[in-house]
């Protein structure tokens, strides 16, 4: 695409994810695990229009409590804006506007996502034509999530999740979400992992031999066969989220009931992601959690990674 010195916005989309597997290994000096992970891009999406200021400023839109998302460096697309203009060396701002789908603090990578469409749109705004390799790198930088949200699709992370490798999905999975108003904090949940093990608790005594993706995981998704995606799907941060907030253990119980294949907190939580076989068993599982009062919402995966829409 050629594109215009200063467009007078450019707006970019990027998803939230869901972790099929997740498989955390032990914690390094830095203070980040190591992990085996199978990330998949769904359809709930981050909107950020990026439009040309002096200086650095965010508002924020969209289906979320707005006084949940900090304004200042400690928004991940903020810190995204100002390191693209540091590595470049632009000496100009932006003004995002950040149209938020995915839950604050969910566990499906919301914030990940605006950093990553921050990137994208800042670097078309700017006119700073970055390789994908070099927005990789700085998206690295950012967070261990961000990558996958600039990559999308289906993919294995290992390493801090940053290191990801394309793997094949055939087809489209179908999955309910239930969100909660209220989040959780991913390194509260990391750290009462490392506790429950150290009590001898969440497998203390088999953390992950080889930190590896299972092939079955691998197999059902090159199959596009979401009853034996079902069977192997996991998350070793459930464990630690359930003890947070162990509602989330009734409400995989009332998804299971509704007839979901299966039911697996989404990363760090507090978001549950429901398996289902079909798009029409899907609307039934989300109409059923809504009668007994859940916020659900029926997705699909894979999709795309941050990608821009206009500019
Ligand atoms: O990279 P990100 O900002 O998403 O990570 C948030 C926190 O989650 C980290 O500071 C760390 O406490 C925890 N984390 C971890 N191991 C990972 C990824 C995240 O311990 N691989």
């Amino acid at each position: 695409m050629t594109l215009l010195p200063f467009p007078d916005a450019v707006h970019v989309r990027a998803p939230g994810k869901i972790n099929v597997y997740l498989g955390v290994g032990d914690r390094h000096d830095d203070g980040y695990h190591a992990l085996a992970t199978v990330f998949q891009a769904v359809s709930l999406y981050e909107d950020v229009i990026a439009r040309p200021s002096d200086d650095f400023s965010i508002v924020v839109k969209g289906a979320v409590d707005p006084a949940s998302v900090p304004l200042d460096d400690r928004n991940l697309a903020m810190r995204a804006a100002k390191l693209l203009a540091t590595a470049t060396g632009h000496d100009g701002g932006v003004a995002l506007e950040l149209r938020k789908s995915v839950p604050v603090a969910g566990g499906m990578g919301g914030g990940s996502a605006d950093a990553a469409a921050a990137l994208l749109a800042c670097d078309a705004l700017w006119g700073t034509g970055l390789s994908s390799a070099r927005l990789h790198e700085l998206a690295t930088r950012l967070g261990a999530d961000v990558p996958f949200a600039l990559h999308g699709g289906t993919a294995v992370g290992t390493g801090r999740g940053d290191q990801l490798n394309p793997a094949l999905a055939r087809g489209r999975f179908d999955w309910v979400l239930v969100t909660s108003d209220e989040g959780l904090s991913t390194p509260v949940i990391y750290q009462r992992l490392d506790e429950q093990r150290a009590r001898g608790e969440a497998l203390a005594d088999d953390p992950p031999l080889s930190l590896d993706v299972p092939i079955p995981v691998l197999q059902a998704l090159r199959a596009g066969d979401p009853h034996s995606l079902a069977a192997c799907m996991h998350n070793d941060l459930e464990s630690p989220a359930l003890e947070e907030r162990p509602v989330l253990e009734e409400i995989i119980r009332e998804g299971l009931g509704a007839g979901a294949l299966s039911g697996i907190v989404s990363g760090s939580g507090p978001t549950v992601a429901f398996l289902c076989d079909t798009p029409e068993s899907a609307r039934y599982v989300q109409d059923q959690l809504e009668a007994q009062g859940r916020e659900a919402l029926h997705v699909h995966g894979p999709v795309s990674g941050a990608r821009i829409l206009s500019a």
